[in-house]
């Protein structure tokens, strides 16, 4: 049976990813009836959104266990796949990597081949995004990337899924500016407009812009990505705007960084430049006065924490669509 692991978005599947998404709103609707109450237009909204691929019948986690291995802080993710395995039954093991025999030296290999033996899935958030594929390459279980120096995939399923419930509808076809720094979020974001056709304005100084790399894989995905030197021309009419911290967890030249970004600071005259009804989205941890200014992200159009509480939904719909059985698979994709 092929492993489900969920590395990166470039190596999922429009299909893939779409199940992801919509069973991602059909967790929230689930959650929100559980609750005893949801509010009508949002629960349209997402009415219309989950049931595209109709309801998941795969995400009871009783008698499954998540391992999550971290080797940098995390509040959201470490909190949000904890609470997602308890609400579906499931039980969790958090691991700090010096807390293991890794941190003494065992390797990736065998650390992976012996947690296979013992628990379900493994997320992992690593300092160097070779430390996961070679985790997931031993692995016997489906292993998911839970932050990387290179991308940041759990967070995009949360970020469009909340962009998806203000508009009532599929992303494709709108327009997402992301503006400052081009790191680890950004590149999922990439990954993720070659596969849901959405059009991505980046912002950034020259130095901080997408590898070349990284748009050659878009161009040859036939993504809609454009890359402007001025924060303006990015946000220009767009639907939704994102920043993300300036310095990100093991960057370097902090001083050097927050100089160059400092024209691509998110401020209200900026966000005046976007579509009238365009939201603000922020990943968060964020700083106020860097890389956005207060009256924006504590403002009428930030949605920074709903999109944190999709953090939830949405580590459900991936730890579904990684747990689901080979023959699973087959039938919904029949
Ligand atoms: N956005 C995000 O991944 O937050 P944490 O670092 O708190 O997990
Ligand atoms: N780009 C940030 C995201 C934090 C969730 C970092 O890697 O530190």
């Amino acid at each position: 049976m092929s492993l489900r692991h969920f590395l990166d978005i470039s190596e999922l599947s429009r299909a893939d990813l779409r199940t992801i998404m919509d069973d991602a709103h059909t967790m929230k609707r689930a959650r929100a009836a559980a609750l005893g109450g949801v509010e009508p237009d949002l629960d349209q909204k997402l009415a219309r959104l989950a049931g595209m691929t109709g309801p998941t019948p795969y995400a009871d986690f009783s008698g499954r266990v998540l391992a999550m291995i971290f080797e940098k802080p995390s509040t959201r993710t470490r909190i949000s796949f904890d609470v997602a395995m308890r609400h579906l039954g499931g039980e969790t093991l958090l691991l700090n990597r010096d807390d293991l025999q890794l941190g003494r030296g065992e390797s990736i290999e065998d650390t992976a081949q012996v947690m296979s033996r013992y628990v379900d899935v493994v997320m992992l958030r690593v300092l160097k995004h070779e430390t996961l594929t070679t985790f997931a390459a031993a692995a016997k279980v489906p292993v998911i990337n839970g932050l990387s120096d290179r991308s940041h995939p759990c967070q995009i399923i949360a970020d469009l899924m909340t962009l998806e419930e203000t508009i009532g509808g599929v992303v494709a076809g709108r327009s997402i500016a992301w503006v400052g720094d081009s790191n680890n979020v950004a590149t999922s974001f990439v990954h993720a407009a070659a596969r849901l056709d959405f059009e991505l304005r980046i912002g950034a100084p020259p130095e901080l812009g997408p590898s070349p790399e990284l748009l050659k894989w878009a161009q040859r995905e036939g993504a809609a990505i454009r890359v402007h030197d001025t924060a303006r021309a990015a946000v220009e009419n767009a639907d939704c705007v994102v920043t993300d911290t300036w310095v990100s967890m093991g960057d370097e030249n902090a001083e050097a960084r927050i100089a160059a970004l400092t024209p691509f600071r998110v401020d209200a005259d900026l966000m005046a430049h976007a579509a009238p009804n365009a939201i603000f989205l922020h990943c968060l941890p964020a700083y106020r006065g860097q890389e956005v200014t207060g009256d924006v992200i504590d403002g009428p159009r930030s949605r920074v924490f709903d999109e944190a509480e999709n953090r939830l939904h949405a580590q459900k719909a991936i730890l579904a669509w990684c747990l689901r059985r080979e023959a699973d698979h087959q039938e919904a994709a029949a």
